[in-house]
């Protein structure tokens, strides 16, 4: 880890860098979601993970649909996200939002359009 690499990593400007983080009732973070803006207008790259322990209860999907309201609130109408095409759980996960997915020597690039909808509601009640 380089000094350039952590401040790259830690410093949002919550516009076209920003990153929403789960934590748990300890105040240990779990999960978090980011998206940085690229060079073209209006598409910003988004990357999610979720601690083992914590996966398939929708945290994701969760962190990425609040992200992707945070996203259009700065401008954005567009998220991309690279990974290795065997990677089903994030294909899956893409796919369930609507993506778009096109791989090649084993590269997935997915793009989503982002859509006002309504505010995210979990299943619970
Ligand atoms: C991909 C990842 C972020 C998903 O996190 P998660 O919180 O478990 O995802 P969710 O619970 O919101 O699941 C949403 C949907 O994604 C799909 N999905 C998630 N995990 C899956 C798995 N292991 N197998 C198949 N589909 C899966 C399902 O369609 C799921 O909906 P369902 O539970 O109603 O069937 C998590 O597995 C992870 O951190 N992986 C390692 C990091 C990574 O690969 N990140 C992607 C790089 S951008």
């Amino acid at each position: 880890m380089t000094p350039r690499l952590l401040a790259y990593l830690t410093k949002l400007d919550f516009e076209r860098r920003y990153a929403l983080v789960a934590r748990d009732d300890t105040g240990e973070g779990v999960a978090i979601a980011r998206y940085e803006a690229t060079r073209e207008e209006g598409v910003a790259e988004i990357a999610v993970v979720v601690l083992p322990g914590w996966r398939r209860v929708g945290l994701a999907s969760a962190l990425v649909h609040m992200l992707g309201e945070a996203a259009l609130r700065h401008g954005f109408d567009r998220f991309t996200a690279t990974y290795l095409a065997d990677n089903r759980p994030v294909a899956e996960l893409l796919e369930e939002a609507g993506a778009r997915q096109v791989i090649a020597s084993g590269i997935a690039n997915a793009s989503v359009s982002l859509t006002l909808e309504a505010p995210y509601e979990s299943g619970e009640g």
